[in-house]
């Protein structure tokens, strides 16, 4: 059974497991702002205590391998205070993640440290043969993040994934992967 480290360090970030009590801070740092939230699959939150109810799921799973989705928050080296959080799930033979980060940390190439950090985890699992992830065909901030980690787009998966920030409907998405 993999389960992935519970702490790494890159460059400029520790990765740390999520506590209940980071709620709050993981609401006022990136959860409650649509700015944030425009591109991804959950809106943006409007009270801390939903928030934690998602932080206790990310935590069952880092304690009971249950096949859910393995989240760690993002710190700035030297801090404990959460800017953003990248997290994965493991399927069979591949893994695909998903991250976001604080708006005042946008534009600092932070993200691509992360990314690569968890691209490189899961291409050295030896079930793991690929890591992919995707993201909304208009968020080019997050396509161009993937490619600097070194992941290849893949194709347009067209009516994916809805953003619902934006509308309920489903939008198109664009695939980036990594193989071995
Ligand atoms: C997407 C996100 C993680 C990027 O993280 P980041 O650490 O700010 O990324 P970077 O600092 O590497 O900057 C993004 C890159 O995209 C480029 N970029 C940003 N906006 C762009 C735009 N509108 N058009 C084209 N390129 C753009 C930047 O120039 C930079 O590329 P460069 O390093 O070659 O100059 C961050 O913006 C974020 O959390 N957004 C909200 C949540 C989200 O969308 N998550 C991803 C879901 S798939």
């Amino acid at each position: 059974m993999l389960h992935p480290p519970e702490t790494f360090t890159t460059p400029r970030l520790v990765a740390r497991l999520p506590r209940l009590e980071d709620a709050a801070a993981v609401f006022a740092a990136y959860a409650s702002d649509p700015e944030v939230t425009r591109y991804l699959s959950w809106r943006y939150y409007t009270e801390v205590e939903p928030l934690r109810e998602f932080l206790r799921r990310v935590l069952h799973t880092w304690e009971t391998d249950d096949g859910g989705h393995y989240g760690w928050l993002l710190c700035l080296r030297g801090t404990d205070e959460p800017i953003g959080s990248i997290g994965v799930s493991l399927g069979l033979h591949g893994a695909v993640f998903g991250y976001v980060l604080g708006r005042a940390y946008w534009g600092r190439g932070l993200m691509a440290e992360a990314v690569r950090y968890v691209s490189a985890w899961a291409l050295a699992q030896p079930p793991l043969f690929r890591v992919w992830a995707y993201c909304d065909a208009e968020n080019l901030a997050s396509a161009r993040v993937l490619e600097k980690a070194g992941l290849v787009q893949e194709g347009r998966l067209r009516r994916w994934c809805a953003c619902p920030t934006i509308s309920p409907e489903p939008r198109d998405c664009l695939i980036y992967a990594k193989v071995r």
